[in-house]
């Protein structure tokens, strides 16, 4: 994406890697300031990872694919059943860190197999060359999401977003953003109303960033302000992203996606995922069988910015010791959802055969009977 820092249009990437070393754009310290962090070891990749320096489900899965190829070659002098323990080690480390988003686990997956054959220095190129795939597969596919999405979008349209599934959670043009990006590129009138996502504000500190850094006319609104607008008859359309999409079309999405959705059914208001087959799991059913990270109750009883010295830091809204619960996403269930916005095009309903038929591999058919959506 093109970031202007400084006053100096910069080319940059959530995330890549330079030889041994995982860069990243640090999205903790977002809107404030434009950082960018250097990762020396798989560990570190990890730690960032699970600290969210970097986030979004295909940042994250590029983090694990890179922090994959930093392991290989961290043990490239290893006997082969060495490098193995350690290669497997290290997947054990990257998939650790955050459990809800496919692309995470997929990223892992896919460098494993690439340790498969050939003796140590093979695999190693092998993992090397999957990591660099992994990114460069999610890029065509988010452009390939922006032109399918901006179909659905019309010329003064009013669309609503939650949380960020910009350029920075997945590299090239986003999902939700893409067709939001495309439809402003081809000279349409369109507005984002953008959700702030409590806790970590994602939408407020990231997605009005990469708007207004294209210049995309958008409005902050508190979370709880989307169903009032919606009443209003101000959105015509919601385009979200997500971090996992079980088989039969539920979709784990940031907290808040859920009750977007439901105000989006009650107001007939189209809602949109966009997303690419990375993030689809055939092996996941239902919504009910992904896990949902529960992270860190102070970050719901404190708010987080910048201090003076533009360090993140936290300020305390709860009194001390409040209980608090932070379940970091929610599923909404496929029938909330109208369709899929993906690499190979709008997937409507029945969701499951088409989700078998566009990204099942051959040989893997349902192992359940289809019920319905
Ligand atoms: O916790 P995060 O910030 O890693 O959550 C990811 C998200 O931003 C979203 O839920 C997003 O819509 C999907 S990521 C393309």
């Amino acid at each position: 994406m093109k970031v202007k820092v400084d006053g100096e249009e910069r080319d940059v990437l959530a995330v890549w890697r330079e030889r041994g070393v995982v860069k990243m754009v640090d999205q903790r310290k977002l809107p404030h300031s434009f950082e960018i962090i250097d990762l020396n070891d798989h560990k570190e990749t990890a730690w960032a990872i699970k600290v969210m320096v970097t986030r979004g489900a295909g940042s994250i899965g590029c983090a694990a694919g890179f922090g994959m190829a930093q392991a290989a070659l961290e043990a490239a002098d290893l006997p082969d059943e060495e490098f193995m323990a350690y290669l497997n080690e290290a997947a054990d480390t990257l998939r650790d860190t955050r459990p809800t988003a496919a692309n995470l686990f997929k990223a892992v997956d896919k460098c494993l197999k690439a340790s498969e054959w050939g003796k140590v220095s093979v695999k190693v190129e092998g993992i090397l060359r999957e990591a660099e795939y992994i990114l460069k597969d999610d890029i065509k596919a988010t452009e390939a999401i922006a032109k399918a999405g901006a179909k659905l979008i019309k010329d003064g349209f009013k669309i609503l977003t939650h949380c960020n599934a910009g350029a920075l959670a997945y590299i090239g043009m986003g999902t939700a953003l893409a067709p939001i990006r495309q439809a402003h590129r081809e000279g349409m009138d369109v507005f984002v109303w953008v959700n702030e996502t409590r806790p970590r504000g994602q939408g407020a500190r990231i997605t009005a960033w990469e708007l207004e850094q294209e210049g995309i006319p958008y409005a902050l609104i508190a979370d709880n302000a989307a169903g009032y607008f919606m009443q209003r008859g101000e959105v015509d359309m919601v385009i979200v992203g997500a971090d996992r999409i079980a088989a039969n079309g539920d979709t784990a999405n940031k907290i808040g996606t859920y009750e977007k959705a439901v105000g989006a059914f009650e107001n007939k208001i189209p809602f949109w995922v966009a997303a690419p087959g990375m993030t689809i799991d055939l092996q996941t059913k239902t919504g009910g069988d992904i896990e949902i990270e529960e992270r860190d109750p102070r970050e719901v009883t404190e708010m987080w910015g910048l201090n003076e010295e533009g360090e993140p830091t936290t300020i305390r809204v709860a009194a001390e010791g409040t209980n608090a619960r932070n379940p970091a996403f929610d599923v909404t269930p496929a029938k909330f959802i109208n369709g899929f916005i993906t690499e190979h095009g709008l997937v409507e309903r029945p969701f499951i055969e088409a989700f078998y038929w566009l990204f099942g591999q051959p040989g893997l058919p349902p192992s359940f009977k289809y019920a319905g959506t």
